[in-house]
């Protein structure tokens, strides 16, 4: 073994080993017999650099840099890695047969993580192979699905650790399947690349993780309200059968009256693929869709965006002078040296080859039209990339090839690097505008550039819960702008059960739940699902929630922002904060951010709920009777779905707005008894490179003492807004004071009181005192 510079170590044999020391606890193992840097997701060499030491000792190579060390058994040709005296790795790596396997050994309980996945949430004893698909609806453990990421959260009795496998490749994880203590991970090609990372507690894992692959970019303030979407019946007869989807002007534009009508909040509308001339991308329907540009711009004054559909082909069509001016670009997928067709919406089609850097800005330079006519969002759809849409038959996928490689070698990446020219697009037609992009398939780093939604679910109890595993997965492989279609999307079947139909009640628990995903879009195929088809008392449910998310706008954007600072989701399973509890490890109840516990009801005919509140005290938000944590039952009729907020939570609200940016609003910090901090983020919510504000809020108990801090803004963007506190919980206090002034509150409330603090140019302190608490 030798030292290469200050943080690499070379060890030299049949397979060479390089071993680079990447600051705060991760360390990448390239084993090769040649390079392959093709195949790699990251090439990451910016982290903190740290100094290596290296000894050896009979058979044993001893390397580390004071935290990390790796012990290398020669005989064995085995690693055991260790970080402040706690051994949390050991494993090997074999190559046969051109593929190579790392063997790590894991007797423990919980393994977490390789992307979006229909499976048990804790993959323990099961083999999971990451080849992105289009299953064509999916069902409760179809495996693999359209998006897969190579990333472990593992966690042990008092450590956590992450493995990352730099390969775009296909690969196969074994875990613990056939060995019950050993992970086997199997990984193509000639070299090996892969990260391990260590952490005290899996958010230190996520947070350096993240640091790797990227995080996402905040997203378009509005793309945090209310998305409405419905799809078409799958076209595979004749247009004329089409029914469902948004098919004209007037349809568009009455479901967007209907909205303001009724009075529910709505930010975003969807044009699925009937608003195209034949389905064919960059096209609109020259009759159906005549006057878009004014149909767009009374939309957008109205207050909606409109997100249109693109999939990742051009319709094949000798005769047309345009599909040969195309053709003449040579820019798409071959089967040998001929260009491949395949099939596609439209039937036969032709796909671009996004792996050529040309392909993709050619593909941006199409969205000019579309994104400048009012456009906000682009939905990427079938990028796994689907060449055969099943209806139409099946076209043999051997031969088929990318200009940097073959199908199975990059078809993983495709979704990204679709992505990447999409992005490629609003920068030249939106200019400093934030891109909102909603992709299907995608691979590790896919939230640099797009948010993603888990694809064609059912309309079905089983669905709404599995929705909350595989959201909750993607958070932790760094993608914190997910949804699932709320309400279900597929209707029909292909397997059994044939048909599935979303019914009120399975509407009224999804919208409860589906307010808290980072995403929060109601599809369907065919059936419409906008909040009023229901009837009345489920409008009323519906209204109620998508009114709650309004309200909790600046909290969640909050959240994004923080995503941005240490790679944290904004829906979190409880293992975040209790990894050694092991109640907490499960799929049925989630916190949105750090203070909200969400255990919404997810059985048919159910009005109650257990819940599982870990150790500490917790407030149900509606009634505000508090729990000292343990397993509690708690009544859910249709219109509730039970919440519950840690004890000293600040979370900030803001009024019921019918769209994002209606008007100026106030904010309102909802402060909960207990101890907690909190950071409120602002900025103009909509240009890349805002000004932003910074509000540290802290809240603080001692006896029958009740303080909040509220730091004086920091940041140049002024939010030109007033804050207010409401403190839940209290009953009176004997004296408030803010800044050591004697105020009083501006509204009593039956669980409290609010008092306006006005502007935070200045530190702000509140002191209550001789405080009564509510007691429930
Ligand atoms: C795919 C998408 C679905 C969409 C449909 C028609 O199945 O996953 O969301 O509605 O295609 O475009």
């Amino acid at each position: 073994m030798r030292i290469l510079n200050d943080n690499k170590l070379m060890l030299e044999g049949d397979e060479n080993t390089l071993i680079t020391f990447l600051g705060e606890n991760v360390v990448n193992f390239k084993i090769y017999r040649r390079l392959e840097p093709k195949y790699r997701v990251i090439d990451t060499e910016s982290l903190r650099k740290v100094k290596v030491y290296i000894s050896k000792r009979d058979d044993r190579i001893f390397a580390g840099d004071g935290r990390i060390n790796i012990t290398y058994n020669l005989k064995k040709r085995a690693f055991k890695l260790s970080c402040n005296n706690i051994d949390f790795c050991a494993h090997n790596v074999i190559l046969s047969n051109k593929k190579y396997f790392i063997h790590i050994m894991w007797k423990n309980e919980y393994v977490y993580g390789l992307g979006e996945r229909a499976v048990k949430f804790n993959r323990r004893g099961l083999r999971l192979r990451l080849l992105n698909m289009d299953p064509s609806v999916y069902r409760a453990n179809d495996d693999p699905l359209y998006l897969n990421i190579p990333f472990l959260l593992m966690i042990g009795e008092n450590f956590s650790y992450g493995f990352f496998l730099n390969t775009i490749r296909e690969s196969i994880f074994d875990l613990c399947h056939n060995n019950d203590d050993k992970i086997v991970v199997e990984s193509h090609g000639l070299e090996v690349n892969y990260y391990i990372i260590f952490g005290r507690s899996p958010i230190d894992v996520i947070r350096e993780y993240t640091k790797l692959v990227g995080r996402a970019p905040l997203p378009p303030l509005w793309a945090l309200g209310y998305h409405q979407s419905r799809a078409p019946f799958p076209p595979i007869f004749s247009i004329k059968m089409i029914i469902g989807g948004y098919r004209n002007e007037e349809n568009v534009l009455k479901i967007a009256e209907e909205f303001r009508k009724r009075k529910i909040p709505c930010d975003v509308i969807y044009l699925d693929i009937d608003y195209m001339d034949g389905f064919k991308p960059f096209t609109w329907h020259p009759k159906r869709f005549k006057n878009y540009r004014s149909m767009l711009k009374k939309l957008n004054r109205m207050g909606f965006k409109v997100v249109t559909i693109i999939d990742p082909y051009i319709k094949y069509e000798p005769q047309s002078p345009m599909f040969r001016k195309y053709l003449e670009k040579n820019f798409f997928v071959k089967r040998d040296d001929k260009i491949f067709i395949g099939y596609g919406w439209p039937g036969k089609t032709v796909f671009p080859d996004f792996t050529r850097e040309e392909v993709r800005e050619w593909w941006a330079q199409l969205h000019k039209d579309l994104l400048e006519s009012g456009v906000s969002g682009i939905w990427n759809d079938m990028n796994e990339p689907t060449f055969n849409v099943r209806l139409f038959g099946k076209k043999d996928l051997s031969r088929v090839r990318f200009y940097a490689g073959s199908l199975d070698e990059f078809r993983n990446i495709y979704a990204n690097l679709m992505a990447i020219a999409t992005w490629n697009a609003f920068k030249l037609f939106k200019k400093n505008k934030r891109p909102y992009i909603l992709s299907r398939s995608g691979y590790a780093g896919i939230q640099k550039y797009a948010a993603v939604w888990t694809g064609d679910n059912i309309s079905n109890w089983s669905h709404l819960r599995l929705s909350i595993s595989m959201i909750l997965s993607l958070g932790l492989c760094g993608l914190p702008f997910v949804g699932a279609d709320i309400g279900g999307w597929a209707k029909i079947v292909a397997k059994k059960p044939y048909f599935a139909r979303c019914t009120p009640e399975l509407f009224a628990r999804w919208i409860q739940l589906g307010i808290f995903y980072p995403l929060c879009r109601s599809h369907s195929m065919i059936f419409s699902q906008e909040p009023w088809v229901f009837g009345r008392d489920v409008e009323n449910i519906a209204k109620k929630y998508i009114r709650l998310r309004y309200r909790l706008i600046p909290y969640i954007y909050s959240l994004f922002w923080e995503h941005t600072q240490n790679g944290m989701p904004i829906m979190r399973p409880l293992f975040l904060y209790y990894p050694e509890d092991d109640r907490s490890h499960r799929d049925d109840e989630f916190l949105l951010g750090p203070f909200m516990l969400i255990a919404p009801v997810l059985e048919k005919g159910s009005r109650s709920r257990v819940v599982y509140l870990p150790r500490q005290v917790w407030y149900d938000y509606w009634s505000m009777k508090k729990y000292e944590g343990g397993v509690i039952s708690v009544k859910a009729p249709l219109d509730t779905i039970p919440i519950f907020i840690r004890s000293g939570a600040i979370i900030p609200t803001q009024p019921i707005l019918n769209y994002i940016g209606e008007r100026m609003v106030d904010v309102t910090l909802e402060i909960y008894p207990g101890n907690g901090s909190f950071t409120l983020y602002e900025d103009d919510g909509i240009t890349i490179d805002s000004k932003y504000s910074l509000t540290k809020i802290i809240n603080y108990m001692r006896g029958d003492k009740w303080n909040a801090m509220i730091e004086r803004r920091r940041g140049e963007y002024n939010p030109r807004r007033k804050l207010y506190v409401y403190f839940r919980g209290i009953e009176e206090a004997e004296k408030i004071l803010v800044n050591n002034k004697n105020i009083r509150p501006i509204e009593l409330r039956r669980d409290g009181f609010i008092i306006d603090i006005g502007d935070n140019t200045k530190d702000i302190k509140i002191n209550l005192s001789s405080i009564k608490l509510l007691d429930k």
